[in-house]
């Protein structure tokens, strides 16, 4: 194993360096996503371009497409298979506010808001099957093996999340199952199948789907952290919901751990949904952060970022690897 190589400067936290990496190919995945949510019936290029509209990140096929340079890969596949990936990622997205009764998303409107939710569900439906759809098309039974595995992990982990909402005794254990199916199995496929596509060996393979996957957990721990202290412009969602829906999050599962008897008493009352009003979300946020629930989230978050970035260590350094490393320090350092 070479050296470690997450030891860099906190400053270089970016995905500015990603975003240049991957433009290109990023212009020819947006067309097909763009082209692919067409469909006879104009609500669903509607609901669907609402939400694309709304932009996002673009992480994971971003991820897919990381891991393609990286590889020096110079195929088109992953140009399909990326907008497949974000496809995945937009279905889950329209389930999960139905699920979660959220109203804001990328800054607009949630989608269930403008629509109702029986629409909402069923274009997340449609956008699920184009993914599919798309992967077909690919050819590859490897890479449509590891996609709708992780759509049915993400499936999983979103309802082992629902049976465990307003229950105060879940363990960091417990959470760290749920964000590791909800959010981080997509990072790790979005990022193993670039190895697949470049017939790279299964070291390349597993080496992609660690980075992947620790970045995922990093990424949602932080977007765990934000709830409880982000302003809700710069996040484009509203804060609060966590704590709204009775959601143990590891800010909720430490402060309850860490809380006085009364403290302690709050919480299983917010839990159970008797007291989430304003004053009550300024309390817990109150709360989060002077038993150091919050930081010990964030240093939780950089420990995954870290795992991510060793994960690369097998890789010869170039502007790629660089990319992906500052991505990684970016999803800790990240206000929105
Ligand atoms: C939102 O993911 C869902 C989580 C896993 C927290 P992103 O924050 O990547 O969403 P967009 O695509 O950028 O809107
Ligand atoms: C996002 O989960 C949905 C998935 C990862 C499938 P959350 O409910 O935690 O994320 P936001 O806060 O709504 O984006
Ligand atoms: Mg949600
Ligand atoms: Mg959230």
């Amino acid at each position: 194993m070479s050296a470690r190589i997450h030891s860099l400067p906190a400053a270089t936290a970016s995905l500015e360096p990603m975003l240049a990496l991957t433009a290109k190919d990023m212009l020819a995945v947006n067309a097909v996503i763009l082209n692919r949510m067409e469909s006879r019936i104009p609500l669903i290029p509607r609901l669907a371009g609402h939400l694309i509209a709304g932009g996002g990140k673009r992480l994971r096929p971003m991820l897919t497409l990381a891991g393609a340079a990286l590889l020096d890969y110079s195929g088109n596949r992953h140009h399909r298979l990326a907008a497949a990936v974000e496809f995945i990622h937009t279905a889950t997205l329209l389930h999960d506010d139905v699920v979660d009764g959220s109203e804001m998303r990328r800054g607009k409107a949630a989608a269930n808001i403008i629509f109702g939710n029986p629409a909402t569900v069923l274009v997340g439906d449609f956008l699920f099957s184009r993914a599919f759809e798309l992967m077909v098309e690919d050819g590859s039974l490897r890479v449509l093996r590891i996609l709708s595995h992780a759509s049915a992990v993400i499936a999983e982990g979103e309802v082992d999340q629902l049976t465990a909402q307003r229950q105060i005794e879940t363990s960091e254990e417990r959470y760290l199952a749920i964000i590791g199916a909800k959010t981080a199995a997509l990072f790790a496929a979005a990022s193993r199948i670039a190895a697949v596509v470049a017939e790279s060996e299964e070291r390349v393979e597993q080496a992609l789907d660690d980075y992947g996957r620790n970045l995922g957990i990093a990424f949602q721990l932080v977007d765990d952290a934000l709830d409880y202290d982000a302003h809700s412009g710069i996040m484009g969602k509203d804060r609060g919901d966590d704590f709204r829906e009775g959601k143990m999050t590891l800010p909720v599962i430490l402060a309850y751990a860490r809380g006085s008897a009364q403290d302690r008493e709050f919480w299983r009352d917010a839990v159970l949904g008797h007291r989430i009003g304003d004053d009550d979300l300024a309390h817990a946020t109150r709360l989060v952060t002077v038993t150091g629930a919050l930081e010990t989230t964030r240093q939780r978050a950089r420990q995954f970022a870290e795992r991510a970035i060793d994960a690369l260590s097998i890789f010869p350094a170039g502007e790629a690897r660089q990319a992906m490393v500052q991505a990684a320090q970016f999803a800790v350092a990240r206000a929105f």
